[in-house]
């Protein structure tokens, strides 16, 4: 039996610099065939998260997508293709490669269209799990716009009123710049908690909130094992399992990738996984001058988190705010990994005869 030592040292854990997380993505996924250009923007993707503290989808993930490339239900070597629609529609067909891939070209050919003709639309087919939608909606600050990032996901969460898993916890995001203050990102999963708390959980032995998810039986349940055997429960009752449906519409049914249940779970390395995405870039100076447009964003923020608090609260955070701060401290101290999650990403390491993960002394 698992002693407290073992769960103290379990539990502990090690920080690793973002540099070295990076470096050591690429390098397993270059031997395992991805270009070095592929490469280094999925493990860009992937160490955003795990900066932002969303280390659910970081490079946790790695394990699972290589066992879905080596079962031969990811294609790791491909690249996306676009094909222009109308001067401001365009459709990326993922070829069932990394999902960071086709959803990082979908956007740069959004922001390109919205920066000659004010909004650029993307949708995207045959794509894979894109982790976490943060980095998208921040793909499009950085270049200076306001953004919408849907995607659907596989089965996870019963729609209201029914009892099994149809629609996926698929995260709603958006985001706009700011000038001063920090810019707006909403980055939400439409679950009271995103499944990948649910994984965390599991791979380091901890228990779960008992209003995240039910057991195979409809009890609410604090272990993540249980939980993932059951359904998650939607945040808001109907409007949350109605936020998924509309995931669905836009991300899947529209696209022409699988929807209505039937897209692969990022875990499941027995078939493709057929994701869809809808990306959206907008231009913030369509109504107005771009330092009008940031004036009243850093008003709007100021608004926000200064006004009146309620009992026992602190501080006000803008959303994505609290993520960015997590991001400032992880990349100057470092990203915290337990020892299984070393052991588990050294292991794919040696599977492609890449270096181990460099771990600060
Ligand atoms: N690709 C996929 O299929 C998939 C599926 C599910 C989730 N995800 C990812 O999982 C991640 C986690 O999702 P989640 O729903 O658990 O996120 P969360 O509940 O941690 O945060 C949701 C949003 O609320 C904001 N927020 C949280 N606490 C706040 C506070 N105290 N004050 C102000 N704002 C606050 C956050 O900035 C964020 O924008 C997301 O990055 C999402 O993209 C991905």
């Amino acid at each position: 039996m698992a002693t407290e030592q073992d769960f103290q040292a379990s539990a502990q854990k090690y920080l690793v610099s973002a540099s070295n997380a990076r470096t050591f993505v690429e390098k397993v996924l270059i031997g395992s065939g991805v270009s070095g250009e592929n490469a280094a923007i999925v493990a860009d993707c992937l160490v955003q998260a795990d900066l932002r503290g969303v280390d659910t989808h970081g490079i946790n993930r790695i394990p699972s997508y290589m066992a879905r490339a080596r079962e031969g239900v990811l294609d790791a070597t491909i690249s996306p293709e676009i094909e222009f629609r109308t001067p401001v529609v365009a459709q990326v067909d993922g070829r069932n490669g990394f999902g960071f891939l086709a959803t990082k070209l979908g956007m740069d050919a959004a922001i390109k269209m919205a920066s000659e003709f004010g909004i650029g639309m993307v949708s995207v087919k045959h794509s894979n799990h894109f982790g976490m939608s943060a980095w998208v909606v921040q793909q499009a600050i950085d270049a200076g716009m306001m953004s919408l990032v849907f995607t659907n996901s596989s089965p996870a969460l019963p729609v209201w009123g029914g009892k099994e898993k149809l629609m996926g916890v698929s995260p709603i995001a958006c985001g706009a710049p700011a000038g001063k203050t920090k810019p707006f990102i909403l980055d939400m999963a439409p679950s009271v908690a995103a499944r990948g708390k649910i994984y965390k959980a599991k791979r380091r032995g901890e228990k779960i909130p008992t209003d995240w998810a039910l057991d195979s039986e409809g009890r609410p349940t604090d272990d993540p094992r249980a939980a993932l055997e059951g359904v998650m429960l939607p945040m808001g009752g109907p409007k949350g399992s109605a936020l998924s449906i509309m995931m669905d519409v836009f991300s899947g049914v529209f696209s022409g990738s699988a929807f209505a249940g039937h897209v692969t779970n990022p875990y499941d390395p027995s078939k493709p996984a057929d994701v869809g995405h809808f990306l959206i870039a907008m231009k913030p100076d369509l109504f107005m001058t771009l330092d009008d447009f940031k004036e009243r964003m850093d008003y709007l923020y100021s608004r926000v988190v200064g006004c009146e608090r309620m009992t026992g609260v602190d501080r006000i955070y803008f959303p994505g705010e609290l993520e960015q701060l997590e991001a400032d401290k992880r990349q100057s101290e470092g990203i915290p990994y337990t020892r299984g999650e070393i052991d588990a990403l050294n292991s794919e390491a040696t599977k492609v005869g890449a270096p181990p993960l460099e771990i600060a002394e």
